[in-house]
């Protein structure tokens, strides 16, 4: 008896003084564990007489009850204290402003390429696209530019190096232009047909501000039976239109008509000019003029499709109409975006992109 209330009074007094968790499990181990002091007066129980058992059983049980409650107490206490600690020292203040994320967003170049596909397709031309590697046949000689044409000279070619023991007999290159899709379409699919073609070029000269080395074009085909220039105005007109006034915050947009440009006071004037190109006949440059602007820029050229073009797509002649043209979309994303320097957009510079 006198050791039980020993005990206790010691267990009482290691329990308040706890300063924390771990030694409150130390205390807790010490007298209600595996090997504990009172565990072992419980134990030692079976070995006493009845008498005493009795006397000292209710007891010893009472005084075990008795801790496992100051303890779970005092562990609950020892837990609120800390997380007021806690509380105390890491506070959240949500008044602050966050931290943003950084954020990508679509390349000039491929926003302007989205966007003219986008356009047409409203209009109801197909995106299809073809090789940037070409044979020499696809390039030029199905488009009419036979290999003593002087018009080759209109585009510098990347020649590849092939292993004369190749199985590859035709020569091949780098396509300089968008063109040859139309021979490769044509030859697939019969007409009426419309579709765009939107695709990287290369040409083996110098660059500057307004040339690269490669670049890309969007090559247009409408083909069907009854197909004029007219219909090529007006598609072109819709084009640029749509193209000029949306986004791009462009000092060219075209001032109070909706998206369409159609309905506003001023709109953007376009001029055929005539030209050459060996695979259209009549072939024209398309110059644009903003409102407001006094300057004719050249944006593309364009034609009404060569026999020779549908002959050596396997179409008749006779039976077929088309226009074709084709423009640079580096160029056209220049004059929307306002960016002076064609190497900018092969850049990666993110001093330059961000501030799109
Ligand atoms: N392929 C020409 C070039 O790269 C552009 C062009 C002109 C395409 C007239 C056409 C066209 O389809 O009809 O310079």
């Amino acid at each position: 008896m006198q050791d039980l209330k020993k005990l206790e009074k010691e267990a009482e007094k290691a329990i308040i003084e706890a300063a924390d968790e771990a030694v409150l499990r130390d205390v807790e181990i010490k007298f209600l564990g595996r090997k504990g002091t009172l565990t072992s007066v419980l134990r030692g129980l079976k070995d006493l007489s009845e008498k005493k058992r009795r006397e000292l059983g209710p007891k010893a049980n009472t005084l075990r009850v008795k801790l496992e409650t100051s303890i779970g107490e005092k562990r609950y206490d020892l837990r609120k204290k800390e997380l007021n600690a806690r509380l105390k020292k890491e506070w959240i203040d949500i008044s602050r402003p966050g931290i943003k994320t950084a954020q990508g967003h679509l390349h000039p170049l491929t926003a302007s390429l989205r966007e003219i596909t986008s356009i047409f397709h409203s209009l109801g031309f197909d995106a299809v696209v073809g090789p940037e590697i070409e044979t020499e046949w696809y390039n030029f000689d199905a488009l009419n530019i036979p290999s003593d044409h002087p018009a080759r000279d209109l585009w510098d070619t990347f020649w590849l190096r092939q292993d004369k023991k190749s199985a590859i007999k035709e020569k091949l290159l780098l396509r300089t232009h968008t063109s040859p899709v139309q021979i490769r379409f044509m030859g697939k699919n019969q007409p009426p047909l419309r579709i765009i073609v939107p695709g990287k070029v290369f040409r083996n000269d110098a660059s500057d501000a307004t040339h690269d080395i490669e670049f890309y074009q969007v090559e247009g085909l409408m083909v069907d039976k009854e197909i004029s220039v007219a219909n090529f105005k007006e598609i072109i007109q819709v084009f640029f239109e749509k193209f000029f006034s949306s986004g791009g915050g462009s000092a060219f947009s075209v001032k109070g008509g909706p998206a369409s440009g159609r309905g506003g006071k001023e709109k953007i004037n376009i001029r055929l000019r005539p030209s050459f190109f060996p695979f259209t006949e009549p072939s024209f440059e398309i110059d644009l003029k903003f409102p407001g602007s006094k300057r004719w820029l050249e944006v593309a050229g364009a034609g009404m499709v060569h026999p020779n073009v549908f002959k050596n797509s396997g179409l008749n002649p006779k039976h077929w109409r088309g226009f074709a043209f084709g423009f640079g979309v580096d160029r056209l994303c220049m004059m929307k975006y306002k960016i002076s320097d064609i190497r900018l957009l092969h850049s990666s510079d993110p001093r330059f992109l961000k501030q799109f």
